[in-house]
């Protein structure tokens, strides 16, 4: 079975234990389960529910956490409809994201998400969905592909990898598998560039594919929005992200919240991996996590009281 080293969890795991009574938690990113597993363990008296959306990650840490029987049960779904996926659960007193693609969706080349070992094109951590990654590279207009590479890459070379994309699919047809987008990045870009890129030519458009594919960035404030309304007074929310783009967008609604007297936020500067860690688990690396205690306007009613 594929292995998915869990990033931070001691960390995350330190951050639960300042709960008095974790009774209820929520794992809105399931994948191998390791998390969950480690939250089982933890907390004898706790039941957890572990949703995501890849059916394959649902079985396998099924699978994994069985040992666990009723303490533990899978839910899929995409966690930005959370509300309706585990509302009939709630309240939680712990809410945990680890956002993106576990080992089991990278490693394996047929998931199409990987540009290191050759796949079709697909990227989709649903397998539901309509739009993969090879309707995007074949289908969009150069326009927009060249804004999604800016956009959700931060891609300095979006213009010239979407052009050359479309001429490439004008002359030789549809790019089908991961390995031929490499080689046509690989031929769009000259070789001194590709040096000074820093990293696999094709991380970058590779990265904004996938979070265009699955719609990364929009469901992730809609999935913490949700998630805020299954908490209550005092509810831990641990959120681990993997790039820039995701640690901004959480740091900004936890921000908000903050703002409105509604949150408690635990992490000022997000908590970053130990270089220990980072060597023995190199997906680690980009990891930020950040976490807030919620506060609700009725808890606060109830402190005022007391
Ligand atoms: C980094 S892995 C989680 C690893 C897990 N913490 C562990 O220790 O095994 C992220 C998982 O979240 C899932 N996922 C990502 N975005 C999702 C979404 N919007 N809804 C549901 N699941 C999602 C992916 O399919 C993947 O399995």
């Amino acid at each position: 079975m594929t292995e998915h080293v869990p990033v931070l969890l001691p960390e995350v795991l330190g951050f639960l234990k300042l709960h008095p009574g974790i009774e209820k938690v929520l794992d809105c990113t399931l994948g191998l389960g390791g998390y969950s597993e480690a939250v089982l363990n933890l907390f004898p008296g706790a039941r957890v529910w572990g949703i995501d959306q890849d059916e394959e990650a649902l079985y396998l840490a099924g699978k994994r956490l069985e040992p666990f029987g009723g303490r533990f049960q899978p839910l899929r779904g995409n966690f930005g409809d959370v509300d309706q996926i585990a509302g009939e659960f709630a309240p939680f007193d712990a809410i945990l994201f680890d956002i993106g693609v576990s080992n089991l969706q990278i490693s394996e080349g047929r998931r199409g998400f990987s540009f290191q070992s050759d796949g079709p094109l697909d990227m989709r951590m649903d397998t539901g969905l309509e739009v993969s990654a090879a309707t995007i590279v074949n289908r969009y207009p150069e326009k927009e592909l060249a804004h999604i590479f800016w956009k959700y890459g931060e891609e300095r070379f979006s213009r010239q990898i979407a052009r050359g994309i479309v001429l490439h699919r004008q002359k030789h047809g549809d790019i089908t598998t991961t390995g031929s987008l490499v080689s046509v990045i690989r031929e769009i870009l000259p070789a001194p560039v590709q040096r000074k890129m820093g990293g696999h030519p094709a991380r970058r458009v590779f990265q904004a594919l996938r979070i265009a594919v699955n719609d990364e960035l929009a469901v992730l404030e809609q999935g913490l929005e949700q998630a805020y309304r299954l908490c209550r007074n005092g509810s831990i929310v641990v959120v681990v992200s993997y790039h820039s783009l995701e640690d901004r967008i959480v740091k900004n609604s936890f921000r908000d919240r903050h703002k409105e007297g509604l949150a408690k936020i635990l992490t000022r500067r997000p908590v970053i991996p130990s270089e220990e860690e980072v060597e023995q688990n190199y997906k680690a690396r980009s990891a930020k996590l950040r976490t807030m205690i919620i506060e609700t306007r009725e808890g606060k009613e109830v402190e005022g009281k007391w």
